[in-house]
């Protein structure tokens, strides 16, 4: 099946009670046994529970891989990847990732005796450097959150790969209609499936995807003994947004295209981020791990000024003001007042979240309505 149609059908069959062609929510907590321990494969919804079976199964096909795992959040999701090491094992991390990964990273499990060693892998020979005999998982996030930078998955394979290290990819900002990390070599394919996957700003969750059985049995473990699951009703809403993702991804990756395209020529504007443009710096990885080139776009202002882009997204009227991405309407967000404020300045402005930084996911409304919007608030 190609991508298009694994999005509808991939994973996915008629509910075997009726014939339902959506799963049906299974909104039951548990299931009769007929006689102790004999039942239909499922006993209790922590562990199992069909609707999240079907969402499951589609995550798995839509990712080329064999098993997936779904949770209560993307934060959850990744929680259960670091509960695979212990206590002295090491982690090499880009160094430009969401912020509440670093803050899980370092403000709970750097509690547990893990060591963390975030570094720019723009350049991923980077990476070689901290490996040691420790080192147990590479986390990559691309592209990164919020300034598009862009990491080479197969060479960060080839390292994971030669040291026998496991390498998780945060594919939340691409999807798998933009890139596929599994078939690139990595081991575990991470999503915060409240962005594109379920595509309409109404639910959180996380999910997993791999293809080697025993992560697979290890996270399905984690994933019942720690308890972090969905719930029936957001399993379904995310299938739904599942089945129209590659429609959407391609007009957000249209839109996106057109929001930078008018962007770059604005006189007010001093740098815009997006890998599709021929100068930015990974532009050649880009192409070539990535289908097209997404709907995240972010861009600073000339003068640099907290205040003036503070103004310019209260001036926002098709864009919506707030946190989040991936959902058909356009949102935009000021970093260094919302999702980096707890940032030091200086800490911050080092992987270039400026004060002017604006970050835009460019959602799948009329092209010249979005540019219209952003050409009155630019004034
Ligand atoms: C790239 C990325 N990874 C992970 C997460 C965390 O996901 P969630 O908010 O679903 O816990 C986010 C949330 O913004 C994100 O943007």
């Amino acid at each position: 099946m190609k991508f298009n149609t694994k999005t509808i059908h991939g994973g996915q069959k008629p509910d075997p009670a009726y014939g339902a062609v959506m799963p049906p929510i299974y909104q039951t907590t548990t299931y009769v046994q007929t006689a102790p321990g004999e039942h239909k494969g499922y006993a209790y919804s922590r562990s199992h529970n069909p609707t999240r079976s079907a969402l499951e199964n589609a995550l798995a096909s839509i990712e080329n891989g064999n098993f997936g795992l779904a949770f209560g959040s993307g934060l959850a999701a990744i929680d259960a990847i670091l509960k695979l090491l212990k206590s002295g094992d090491e982690v090499i991390s880009t160094n430009d990732l969401y912020g509440g990964t670093y803050r899980l990273f370092t403000k709970i499990f750097e509690g547990f005796g893990i060591k963390f060693h975030f570094v720019g892998m723009e350049n991923v020979s980077n990476i070689e450097n901290y490996v040691n005999a420790n080192t147990k998982l590479i986390w990559v996030e691309t592209p990164t959150n919020p300034m598009l930078n862009i990491i080479d998955i197969k060479a960060a394979a080839g390292i994971a790969k030669k040291h026998d290290i496991l390498l998780a990819v945060d594919n939340t900002f691409a999807t798998p209609y933009l890139q596929q990390p599994l078939d690139l070599g990595a081991d575990i394919v991470m999503h915060s499936a409240t962005k594109y996957l379920g595509g309409h700003s109404d639910v959180v969750m996380g999910a997993l995807v791999v293809k080697d059985k025993d992560i697979a049995d290890k996270l399905y473990f984690i994933q019942n003994a720690s308890g972090a699951i969905c719930g029936p009703q957001d399993s379904f809403l995310v299938l739904r947004g599942i089945k129209t993702l590659h429609v959407r991804m391609q007009r957000h990756c249209e839109n996106g295209k057109a929001i930078a395209t008018y962007l770059a020529k604005h006189s007010k504007v001093e740098n815009v981020y997006w890998p599709g443009f021929e100068n930015h710096p990974n532009h050649d990885i880009a192409k070539t791990q990535m289908r097209d080139f997404g709907g995240m776009v972010s861009f600073t202002t000339k003068g640099n000024n907290y205040d003036e882009a503070i103004k310019l997204v209260g001036k926002l009227k098709v864009f919506i003001l707030a946190e989040s991405l991936g959902g058909v309407e356009s949102l935009a967000g000021h970093p260094a007042s919302m999702t980096h404020a707890s940032i030091p300045k200086e800490d911050r402005e080092k992987t270039g979240v400026v004060d002017s930084l604006i970050r835009l996911s460019v959602g799948i409304e009329d092209a010249t309505d979005l540019i219209a919007d952003l050409e009155q608030a630019l004034g």
